[in-house]
């Protein structure tokens, strides 16, 4: 179903702009560029338009999770290493009410122990992890189920 008008946040924390160089045997040889792409044709194929962003610094994330409350149908995050620390990310997904996923790249129960933690998914809707670039589009095409409130199947 296309939905009209439909804008949807996709926030990506600290690291991630290194993605395809960084570590690519744990996090895929696609850099955020390819997957800014990959998303954005898939919203597009949907009706949906993406706001795609990265930042490094904590506090411009819960800006941009702020400014989602008023813009944004339905929100995706891979807020990297600020999921296992950031009380504070959490405290602003919390106060947006629209669909929320948390996203990350990696299995993060199958690495180290600090990891297996995350600050982020009590504030959220649902979490995927361990699907690599490909969670991106499963996180969209998920999030705009959830935001069409469309029942199974
Ligand atoms: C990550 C997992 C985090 O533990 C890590 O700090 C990241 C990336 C992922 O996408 O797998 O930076 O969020």
């Amino acid at each position: 179903m296309t939905i009209p008008d439909m804008t949807i946040y996709v926030l990506n924390g600290p690291n991630l702009n290194l993605l395809g160089t960084r570590e690519p045997e744990i996090y895929g040889a696609a850099s955020l560029d390819d997957i800014r792409s990959a998303v954005s044709d898939a919203a597009r194929g949907r009706g949906a338009s993406v706001e795609f962003r990265q930042s490094n610094h904590e506090g411009v994330l819960i800006d941009w999770v702020q400014e989602a409350a008023g813009k944004a149908a339905g929100l995706i995050v891979n807020p990297g290493a600020y999921t296992h620390t950031s009380i504070a990310l959490h405290d602003a997904l919390k106060t947006v009410k629209i669909p929320k996923i948390e996203l990350h790249l990696s299995n993060i129960h199958a690495r180290e122990a600090f990891r297996r933690h995350s600050y982020i998914s009590p504030a959220v809707d649902a979490v995927i992890c361990g699907l690599g670039a490909q969670g991106y589009l499963t996180a969209l095409d998920a999030l705009i189920r959830l935001i069409d409130k469309k029942p199974f199947p």
